[in-house]
């Protein structure tokens, strides 16, 4: 079964052509550079960008996995949860191709397609339940994953999403938006123990996320520094970024730890654009030898629309058919 994905939640607009839920015949992504001035996605050009580049996208997807649109059977698209304004663009443009090629389209929640991104390399057979652990600019969740479609969530963030935090605190470090990736490069020249900054802590609930004392604990840092020198120097801002990430990864890792001893967790499945962070990868396998570890490849950490496509038709096998054309695009829907 071939399956064309769709998304667009946010700020990359992708086409991928997945075969029976795994093998990616191509996986086309385009990132919106236009965001970076602002210091943060601007909802309305990036859905006026999804307009414009979304067709032709879908055009180079199936020109690069030599795939006509005779011989797709399903069209599958991320209908939420994210950015209104985007959400409508590719959910309608997913409806408007089922209608005029009359192929059925089915409706994908984007952050269970980030978990699934982790499974999709992976044999038919996934350990479970497992562990699910979604670290992306949006979301931050902690959840049993008892078979595909099967959720409870676990622990979520009260505040910023760990990428948002990542981001916020790059702005303060004078990199530019999205910066999650700029931190990780100058945390391989500071170090992680130099400022022993401290993780939130949410009253009552041991699981869930508190990002903002942390960001917060930085800007007073960077102007503690400043006052002090003027500026910020070279190794104090590589030294405040690897304090930062250790204390953020420290956190999500013992948190995960936490939730997985609370059921017969098999394997951790990790996801989301701030996944790929190889300081988490390693130091997570450092501290969780007894379980196996599963990270998707970098392409398939961030938005894509490879997971979507393959997620879908998992989607479409189980329920054996397609989304109702009354299926309307979710913010916030949550995946349990
Ligand atoms: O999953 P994603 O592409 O989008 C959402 O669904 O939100 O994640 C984007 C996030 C951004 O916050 C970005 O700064 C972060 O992932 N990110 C990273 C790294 N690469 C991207 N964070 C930490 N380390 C990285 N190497
Ligand atoms: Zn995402």
């Amino acid at each position: 079964m071939i399956v064309l994905g769709i998304e667009t939640t946010c700020d990359e607009t992708a086409a991928s052509v997945v075969e029976s839920g795994r093998r990616i015949l191509s996986n086309v992504v385009a990132s919106q550079r236009v965001h970076a001035s602002y210091g943060g996605v601007f909802p309305e050009l990036a859905s006026r960008r999804h307009i414009e580049i979304l067709i032709p996208l879908i055009d180079e997807a199936l020109k690069r996995a030599s795939v006509t649109r005779e011989e797709l059977d399903v069209i599958a698209v991320a209908y939420g949860p994210g950015l209104m304004g985007s959400l409508l663009v590719g959910l309608n443009t997913a409806k408007s191709l089922s209608l005029a090629w009359n192929i059925p389209f089915v409706g994908v929640n984007h952050v269970e397609a980030h978990l699934y991104a982790a499974m999709m390399g992976q044999p038919s057979s996934v350990l479970l339940p497992a562990l699910g652990v979604v670290l992306s600019g949006g979301h931050t969740f902690l959840t049993e994953i008892s078979a595909l479609g099967s959720y409870r969530l676990l622990g979520t963030t009260v505040d910023d999403a760990i990428g948002e935090a990542f981001d916020k605190t790059a702005v303060l470090l004078g990199l530019s938006y999205p910066g999650g990736a700029d931190i990780e490069k100058l945390s391989l020249s500071g170090n992680p123990q130099k400022y022993p900054f401290s993780s939130g802590k949410v009253k009552r609930s041991p699981l869930d996320f508190s990002f903002s004392g942390l960001k917060t604990a930085v800007l007073y840092q960077v102007n503690r520094q400043k006052k002090e020198f003027g500026s910020l120097s070279e190794e104090e801002r590589c030294d405040i970024a690897a304090s930062f990430q250790h204390t953020a990864f420290w956190d999500v890792i013992r948190k995960s730890l936490l939730a997985a001893s609370t059921f017969a967790c098999k394997a951790i499945f990790l996801g989301g654009g701030v996944a790929q962070n190889q300081y988490l990868q390693n130091l997570f396998a450092k501290e969780a030898p007894h379980l196996p570890l599963f990270f998707p490849p970098k392409e398939l950490c961030s938005d894509n629309a490879a997971m979507i496509a393959g997620l879908g038709y998992h989607k479409f096998v189980s329920h054996r058919s397609g989304s109702p054309f009354s299926l309307e695009a979710a913010p916030r829907i949550s995946f349990h």
